[in-house]
């Protein structure tokens, strides 16, 4: 069936998906994406999620290998996003007599998603409820907004394993190999960047727990070195900049503003910026700019006005920042402008709408293509930065 291995009474049956064109519809996702789904073999067996609808096949073959023709007792719903709870009406088709374990929001919300008889099982749960399989005991924490309110996390105590719903997730399936912060720093901060503070509640509870396994819903098995995931959640769920370095993100019509950015990449660059990142927002994954903007302590906004406001693509990543809580950065503002300039002040103004934005003293104004006069304040803003 598979070859991932979390233990001798913990099989993995979740299912790779290398067809998705755009995870949530918005996401693009190179390596595919990977819907977790485990089963807990014990006196009573336990299964923890379901899977997407894209892959309910293979999905339910892997369920039925994992059984070998016993019955399921429980299906544990830790998270109601049709990416994982896409098979709850099949599951409890084909397995009538198996509970629904989930928290009091999980059932008020389930029914907007599934009619189920009215004869379906249901044990609901609370905050460090346990539910003993045999030799196994799940204890269950609400982790709410990591990633939807209804979300819960369990614990299974004799093994030390996490079932971490899409906390320490990431994109790309399973049998990809690639560095797993790059992947899990994008999905995190245009996933969950909104929730710093209910991620940071979720730690704290994980802080009290000897953790030995995380199994999420999205990613790699975690088994080894788990302090750097922690440590690395613990930075991003707190908003502090993983890295020294200056985001160049730029928006460019007819290419002017773009020379602009990359003439002042490299002056960052000579004059010894840590790390200069220089991306033009129309072309580069906008997802991948802001994981980028939260990454790195400071960020550099360029972009032409349009339509006397700023061009479009610049005001829709500003508006992104804004929605995933993008905070306590330096920021520098260039503009450009042909005849009335007012990209500068939009941009001035949504980015106000963050917290604890920090600015430089210098602001560029391009009038259509760099001369000598917005050149030289260039390089101002590029000694301020560097
Ligand atoms: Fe992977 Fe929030 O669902």
């Amino acid at each position: 069936m598979n070859d991932i291995k979390i233990s001798d009474s913990i099989v993995y049956i979740g299912c790779n998906d290398y067809d998705i064109d755009l995870f949530e519809s918005q996401y693009v996702v190179p390596n595919g994406m990977a819907y977790n789904s485990y089963v807990i073999l014990d006196e009573k067996i336990a299964v923890m999620d379901t899977a997407d609808q894209r892959v309910t096949e293979k999905w339910f073959s892997n369920l039925e290998s994992a059984l070998s023709g016993k019955a399921p007792d429980y299906l544990v719903i830790h998270h109601l996003e049709p990416d994982h709870a896409g098979n709850i009406k099949n599951f409890i088709e084909k397995y009538p007599d198996a509970t629904l374990v989930g928290n009091a929001k999980i059932f008020s919300m389930l029914g907007q998603f599934f009619e189920l008889p009215e004869s379906v099982n249901k044990l609901t749960v609370k905050e460090g409820d346990e539910l003993s399989l045999g030799s196994h005991t799940l204890s269950f924490y609400m982790a709410p907004m990591v990633h939807w309110p209804e979300v819960m996390v369990s614990f299974e105590n004799s093994e030390g394993v996490l079932f971490s719903a899409d906390g320490f997730g990431k994109f790309g399936t399973l049998d990809t190999d690639e560095d797993w912060a790059c992947e899990a720093r994008r999905y995190y901060f245009n996933i969950c960047g909104k929730y710093g503070v209910q991620v940071q509640a979720l730690l704290k509870k994980a802080a009290t727990l000897d953790i030995k396994t995380i199994c999420p819903l999205h990613g790699p098995i975690l088994k080894e070195n788990l302090g750097y995931y922690i440590d690395l959640y613990n930075t991003w769920s707190t908003y502090t900049p993983e890295n020294k370095g200056v985001l160049v993100a730029y928006a460019s019509i007819h290419g002017n503003t773009r020379k602009a950015a990359e003439l002042l990449g490299k002056t960052l660059e000579e004059l010894g910026a840590e790390k200069v990142v220089v991306s033009d927002l129309a072309r580069e994954d906008m997802a991948e700019v802001i994981e980028d903007a939260f990454r790195y302590d400071r960020m550099i906004v360029m972009a032409p006005t349009y339509d006397a406001g700023v061009f479009p693509v610049m005001e829709d990543f500003l508006r992104h920042l804004k929605a995933k809580n993008y905070n306590s950065r330096k920021v520098g503002i260039v503009e450009n402008g042909s005849w009335a300039p007012m990209a500068g002040k939009v941009m001035r103004g949504i980015l106000d709408e963050m917290k604890n934005i920090t600015y430089c003293d210098t602001t560029v104004t391009i009038k259509s293509s760099l001369k000598a006069d917005s050149t030289e304040a260039l390089k101002a803003l590029a000694k301020e930065m560097a």
